[in-house]
């Protein structure tokens, strides 16, 4: 069932609320909310509607963690969640960034419900636990989270000395005027990230995406008619191509903005276009050019109250 309006609202506003949640209260989720938290996923707005996807509800973590050897690792420490969902996804052009794109829709939803999530990459075994949620052919594990009621202020912020060794920068994002540029490659946008439009609202919210190890991969380059969308390429590859996820969250956000706005965003994903526009832009080999959308005097007007930011950066409201 596709999302309602509302559920869509919920969602958008709870872009400026979520935070990575490590430390989870002990209690268990009633079924009925984790059920309806899997349907959000499964209901969300597609990147690439061709490409199967499904979220597999591990209700049992103890369990879970168990028959995945005790430890389930990441890079930041999971403590006490009481419930798993496991992101596969058939794997084939775009499957990252649909994943992405869609997931990142559920965890908006888990956290209008006031629910806790962390998105997790790696470094758990991926065999293993496709083993557990049995995998097919070809299928592939490409995320999880935990879920559970976020403990306040538990003690996994002090503990986690891997998490600060791997994402020195938690929490932070850097500034607009960084990561948006407008007619070509590193132009200032100038201006047009002060209008407080729809289009600076959707990247607003595209800026406080979460991305793997905060690298924040994603650069936006504005032109006549169009957003393109870019995400810079490691120089070396940690697990799977986490940047192009990060790529789907951030446009994942755009998205509902302007839906919220009352857009409805068409995505070019073409790479045919794509690839004149590289030229056209002088956009750096190492960035990949994920897709572009079309603007016109809409993106322009101004941004309805509810949908601009509501949170000071920086806000330490982490756990
Ligand atoms: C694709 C992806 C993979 C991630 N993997 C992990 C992980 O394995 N362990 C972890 O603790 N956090 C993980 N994170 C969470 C990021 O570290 C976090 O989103 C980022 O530091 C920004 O902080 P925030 O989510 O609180 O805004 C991941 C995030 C993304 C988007």
């Amino acid at each position: 069932m596709p999302l309602t309006s509302e559920q869509l609202s919920a969602m958008t506003a709870a872009i400026w609320r979520r935070v990575s949640v490590r430390s989870y209260k002990d209690g268990r989720v009633p079924v009925e909310t984790l059920v309806e938290v899997l349907r959000a996923g499964e209901g969300a707005i597609p990147l690439w509607p061709h490409i199967p996807v499904r979220f597999v509800l591990v209700e049992d973590a103890d369990a879970f963690l168990q028959e995945h050897g005790g430890t389930l690792l990441g890079y930041g420490r999971i403590l006490g969640a009481p419930h798993f969902i496991v992101a596969v996804s058939e794997m084939t052009a775009g499957y990252m960034e649909n994943m992405g794109f869609r997931m990142e829709q559920m965890i908006l939803y888990a956290t209008a419900l006031g629910l806790g999530t962390c998105w997790m990459g790696g470094f758990y075994s991926r065999e293993r636990v496709g083993h557990l949620v049995g995998l097919a052919k070809d299928e592939q594990v490409v995320a999880l989270t935990p879920v559970g009621w976020p403990a306040a202020g538990g003690p996994g912020r002090l503990l986690d000395k891997t998490l600060k060794a791997f994402v020195p920068d938690r929490g932070g994002r850097k500034p607009l005027e960084r990561l948006v540029f407008a007619g070509r490659w590193d132009a200032p946008a100038g201006q047009l990230l002060t209008q407080r439009s729809v289009l600076h609202a959707t990247l607003e919210a595209a800026r406080r995406a979460p991305s793997w190890r905060n690298t924040q991969p994603w650069r936006f380059i504005i032109t006549d008619d169009a957003l393109v969308v870019t995400a810079s390429r490691p120089a070396e590859q940690i697990g799977l191509p986490y940047y192009r996820l990060d790529a789907g969250i951030a446009m994942s956000h755009i998205s509902l903005v302007a839906v919220c706005a009352g857009i409805q965003p068409a995505w070019m994903l073409d790479p045919e276009r794509q690839a004149g526009l590289r030229a056209d832009l002088a956009i750096p080999g190492h960035y990949d050019i994920l897709g572009s959308l079309r603007l016109d005097e809409r993106w322009h007007m101004p941004a309805p109250a509810e949908i601009m930011a509501r949170e000071p950066d920086h806000a330490d409201t982490r756990r």
